[in-house]
């Protein structure tokens, strides 16, 4: 008889945790799909046309923006860019003020430790540019001179392994267009500078007489999208969507869009 009451008390008291949870299950359920598609914040430096720089209005545009925002169709979520500085950029997604960067960001060992990288979605190298009379034909012979790059870039790297870490004569601006400045007003030498704004550069001032010069010593770059250390689900999102976009042939229509007549 004990037993017995004791097996029902089982069970009875399973069946209300069962629908305890079953209830509760279906609210959640109903929550997430009735709720709007999640929405991440992605960091940019938008003064680096064609990748993102910013129109009259302030809205930041360009190939990184279209590109996020097919990725974010496919793989169901909303992106929203917010302008961003270079130098630091990493520390916004460890803080959780960015939860995506998308920022024309070649991705390296060092930068590895910090953050994590989507597949590589373009592949660049750095250029050159020097003014009209400019007697550089290779990197080496920037040597002697003084070179503009924006601060904390790769290109800032390269001209650190000609010219030395603290050599004055490296002058970093906080932004790839003041360093073009600088170059416009003869305060610099030459801008060792990622290919695509360059070119979209040179292409766009052509009343300068700006040439740019690539040099073999420069290695391949290759930009991914970051996340902050350890998110493998957004991770796996945007790679999803990446693979996505390219198979179906949106990536290549946003490529041409942008790329289609660069100068050689
Ligand atoms: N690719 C270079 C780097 O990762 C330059 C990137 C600068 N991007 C920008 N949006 N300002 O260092």
């Amino acid at each position: 008889m004990k037993k017995v009451s004791k097996a029902l008390l089982c069970i009875a008291s399973s069946v209300v945790l069962l629908a305890a949870c079953g209830k509760q299950e279906s609210k959640e359920e109903k929550t997430a799909s009735a709720a709007a598609p999640a929405e991440y914040i992605v960091g940019a430096e938008a003064t680096f046309a064609p990748f993102e720089y910013q129109t009259e209005q302030k809205e930041i545009v360009g190939f990184d923006v279209d590109l996020m925002n097919a990725i974010a169709d496919k793989a169901g979520f909303k992106v929203k860019f917010v302008n961003t500085p270079f130098e630091g950029i990493f520390n916004f997604l460890a803080q959780g003020d960015r939860d995506l960067l998308a920022s024309a960001i070649t991705i390296t060992d060092e930068r590895k430790q910090t953050v994590d990288f989507s597949e590589p979605y373009y592949e660049s190298t750095q250029l050159i540019v020097v003014p009209k009379g400019s007697t550089v034909t290779k990197f080496t012979d920037l040597k002697s001179l003084t070179v503009g790059v924006q601060s904390a870039t790769t290109g800032d790297e390269t001209v650190q392994k000609l010219l030395g870490k603290s050599n004055p004569k490296i002058k970093r601006m906080e932004s790839a267009t003041l360093a073009l400045k600088e170059l416009e007003g003869g305060g610099v030498d030459a801008v060792v500078l990622d290919t695509g704004p360059v070119k979209n550069y040179v292409k766009n001032n052509a009343s300068l007489g700006f040439h740019f010069i690539s040099d073999p010593d420069f290695p391949k770059e290759y930009y991914g999208i970051a996340v902050k250390k350890g998110n493998t689900a957004l991770l796996a999102k945007v790679n999803d969507g990446l693979a996505a976009i390219k198979a179906d042939g949106t990536y290549q229509k946003i490529f041409s869009k942008y790329f289609a007549d660069d100068v050689k």
